[in-house]
């Protein structure tokens, strides 16, 4: 059975998205940004990421996929994360239905255990598709970069009738080096798979406007809805789990209360204190060390 809560800004739906998305509009979201299990075995709460074949997972994207391509309005874009394993089985799909601009790389480092027979995984690629690749929103101004010469001095374009400096900002390329959302950030939550907000903002400010809808199928955190929301954007985020969307609830401030009991965000009373006694280590939100290569 799903569930609806919503506020002026967002709705969250307590439920499977297959059941959820069927009853959305056709045309009525500027954006959708995918983020759903990977087919590689982790634990949602109640949810066990693995399906019986690759080919039956495969599958099952494609029935959420359709009715997000319904969904989304002529001018739409659509970003699907994946896993490296999966996304061949995505991209031979959409470019059926979408035109695939971008095969970003998410990459990141980790602490953690690292492979060691074979080379770590430590990036996930996002598919950038749109409906229509000759009108569709992106905003290159509010996501331009530094553009990295490698040199202290202004470069001088010659080739020009009268020589200018360079352009010191540019587009990001296709591989995002973004750290992964840590214990310690302001932002973290209890889940296995939450995005970080650095990761959104970019997406959300590149392919939507003030005022636009934002739809997300697997909420997880809401990280989807909470960056929309900052920016000015509406938002719709979907999510079967109970525990997850008491995260949503809380995060987007729809309410204090799930099933009577009250929401508190997670317990860090127990971080490590530095030497003069403050809790330590708290990064700065839009988080350091964000750039493109
Ligand atoms: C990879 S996580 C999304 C993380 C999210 N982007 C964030 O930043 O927190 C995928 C989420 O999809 C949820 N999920 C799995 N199957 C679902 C379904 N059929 N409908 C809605 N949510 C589902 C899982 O519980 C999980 O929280």
């Amino acid at each position: 059975m799903t569930e609806r809560y919503s506020n002026e800004t967002t709705t969250i739906f307590h439920g499977n998205c297959l059941e959820v998305l069927p009853g959305l509009p056709d045309g009525s979201v500027s954006l959708v940004f995918a983020d759903p299990p990977y087919n590689i075995g982790k634990r949602f709460a109640e949810f066990n990421d693995i399906w019986p074949s690759d080919d039956e997972y495969a599958a099952w994207c494609y029935e959420w996929l359709t009715q997000c391509i319904r969904v989304l309005k002529p001018t739409g874009s659509l970003y699907v994360m994946t896993s490296t394993q999966a996304m061949p089985y995505l991209d031979l799909w959409l470019r059926k239905h979408l035109t695939v601009l971008s095969r970003i790389v998410w990459h990141y480092d980790s602490s953690g255990v690292q492979a060691k027979k074979y080379y770590g995984s430590l990036y996930e690629p996002i598919l950038f598709c749109v409906k229509d690749a000759k009108n569709y929103t992106f905003n290159v101004s509010d996501i331009e970069v530094e553009a990295r010469t490698g040199s202290v001095r202004k470069l001088i374009d010659y080739r020009k009738e009268i020589p200018t400096p360079y352009k010191t900002t540019k587009v990001p390329g296709n591989t995002w080096y973004i750290p992964r959302v840590r214990y310690r950030m302001p932002e973290y939550e209890e889940h296995p798979s939450q995005k970080p907000e650095a990761l959104m903002e970019r997406i959300i400010r590149a392919s939507s406007n003030v005022g636009d809808v934002v739809l997300d199928p697997f909420g997880g955190t809401f990280t989807t809805c909470a960056v929309a929301k900052r920016l000015g954007r509406h938002s719709i985020g979907i999510e079967s789990q109970d525990e997850y969307v008491r995260i949503g609830l809380r995060r987007l401030q729809i309410s204090t209360h799930f099933n009577g009991e009250k929401l508190y965000p997670p317990d860090k009373s127990y971080v490590r204190k530095n030497a003069n006694g403050i809790h330590g280590g708290a990064v700065n939100g839009l988080q350091a060390g964000l750039f493109d290569d």
